[in-house]
């Protein structure tokens, strides 16, 4: 029997390009794994009125660890437009099956690193006082609360009365209180103590473990009194525990701005839910955007690894497929990492390091040309040829520990 079991959720668009093509990296480390694969996304819930089938949520809530590609979402009309004919108006409701997964597994801790591999061309630099350039080394890992927050789904268009009078009580509705339900639009932001406590921690855990010298929480306490105040509280709290690690306190706007300034300043930066999705995003500009951004959803039991794209629908049909799947290999380090196999996570990750450092294989981004069926033609590397020049690292890397290991026994 293998060791472990993944459950495999490729989704839709890209998504069916990039997993299997992780796969064929784990096998080459020999991973010791059953995949077993498992249905989300459009497809689920044009024909069941579901994106994230049951049968799905059983595997995760048995096997406890997911690979996942990505989904196509589509807004409200659009999603009760494409539901089968025979779906239609027995109260089916279109949902995020990312969002619901996060829900229903308490996947509350959503980790993005966003780290420089030297050599990537797509790499921030900065320009300096004397007309030359540097390019900054950028080392950071976000730490994004993942089920609460403004994501909690706690919204209405025309809330109802009980939730109007309840708003009324407190005195800043007033300007708000003659506007009339179908014009008004709420979004709770809920902040639990424990979550704030918990992802404040799981980010000092980290910085302590890879020695990080601080954490940034990033929010707007002076505005968000109540939630991002709450954040900075449990941050501080928390922070008592570490003292070797510094804590900083950064306003979100501030943050992006600073970013580029100077960003290999920050180490681990911890954020409720939205906040830490828009600065994730934001250093991963830095480092390679979408073809390089990775991360984990981690809850107690279950973790799901998944790069930050979506499905990129135009390119999903492209035929020999040209996304960058770098970020899907780093999801899949990311899970080696999480469940120990580390010098399997490192075999890969090393691998993906000399590609990029060598830079005769280049997908379209990492070429800063147009995506496109010509994209080939103009000397990208596809998917596949992507994938093939991190295989023959993973095997070049694996003669010289051969190699190394034969030298120290001849000594
Ligand atoms: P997207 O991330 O799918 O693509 C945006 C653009 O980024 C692409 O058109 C492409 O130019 C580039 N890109 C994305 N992944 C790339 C890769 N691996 N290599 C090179 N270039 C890459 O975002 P978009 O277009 O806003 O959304 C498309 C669909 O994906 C939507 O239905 C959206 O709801 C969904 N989505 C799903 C996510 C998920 O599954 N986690 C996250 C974001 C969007
Ligand atoms: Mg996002």
């Amino acid at each position: 029997m293998p060791k472990y079991t993944v459950v495999t959720m490729p989704g839709d668009g890209i998504g069916n390009q990039v997993l299997p093509q992780g796969l064929r990296l784990l096998k080459a480390v020999d991973f010791d794994a059953d995949f077993i694969h498992a249905d989300i996304g459009w497809e689920c819930w044009c024909k069941e009125g579901n994106a994230l089938p049951e049968r799905t949520v059983e595997l995760l809530a048995k096997h406890k660890l997911g690979l996942f590609g990505a989904i196509t979402s589509k807004p409200k009309k659009e999603a009760e437009a494409e539901l089968a004919s025979a779906l239609k108006g027995k109260g089916y409701s279109y949902f995020s099956p990312i969002v619901t997964m996060r829900q229903r597994f308490g996947l509350d801790t959503c980790i993005r690193p966003c780290i420089s591999f030297p050599g990537n061309p797509l790499n921030f630099i900065r320009k300096r006082p004397d007309g030359g350039f540097e390019e900054p080394f950028v080392n950071v890992v976000v730490f994004r609360q993942n089920t609460e927050g403004l994501y909690a789904g706690v919204e209405w268009t025309n809330p109802p009365e009980q939730v109007r009078a309840a708003l009324a009580t407190h005195p800043k509705f007033k300007p708000f209180s003659n506007t009339a339900g179908p014009d008004l639009a709420i979004s709770v932001r809920i902040i639990t103590r424990h979550a704030a406590r918990k992802i404040c921690r799981a980010a000092f855990e980290w910085a302590r473990k890879y020695g990080y010298k601080s954490v940034t929480i990033c929010e707007k306490p002076n505005v968000l009194r109540e939630t991002s105040g709450m954040m900075e509280d449990e941050a501080k709290a928390v922070a008592k525990e570490y003292p070797e690690i510094a804590l900083w306190s950064t306003n979100i706007d501030a943050q992006t701005m600073w970013l580029t300034k100077n960003p290999e300043d920050y180490g681990v930066v911890v954020a409720s839910n939205l906040f830490g999705d828009v600065i994730s995003d934001a250093f991963a500009g830095l480092i390679g955007g979408l073809g390089f951004a990775a991360s984990g959803n981690i809850g107690d039991e279950v973790a799901v690894f998944e790069p930050t794209h979506g499905s990129a629908p135009k390119y999903a049909e492209l035929d020999p497929p040209i996304v960058n799947p770098i970020a899907m290999f780093l999801s899949a380090v990311m899970m080696l990492e999480h469940i120990g196999e580390t010098e399997k996570a490192k075999q890969i990750r090393d691998a993906i390091s000399a590609v990029v450092k060598e830079g005769k294989v280049r997908t379209y981004d990492m070429m800063r040309i147009p995506g496109g069926a010509k994209a080939i033609g103009q000397g990208a590397a596809s998917t596949i040829q992507m994938t093939d020049a991190v295989l023959a690292k993973i095997e070049t890397g694996r003669e010289l520990a051969l190699a190394t290991a034969g030298e120290r026994e001849l000594l």
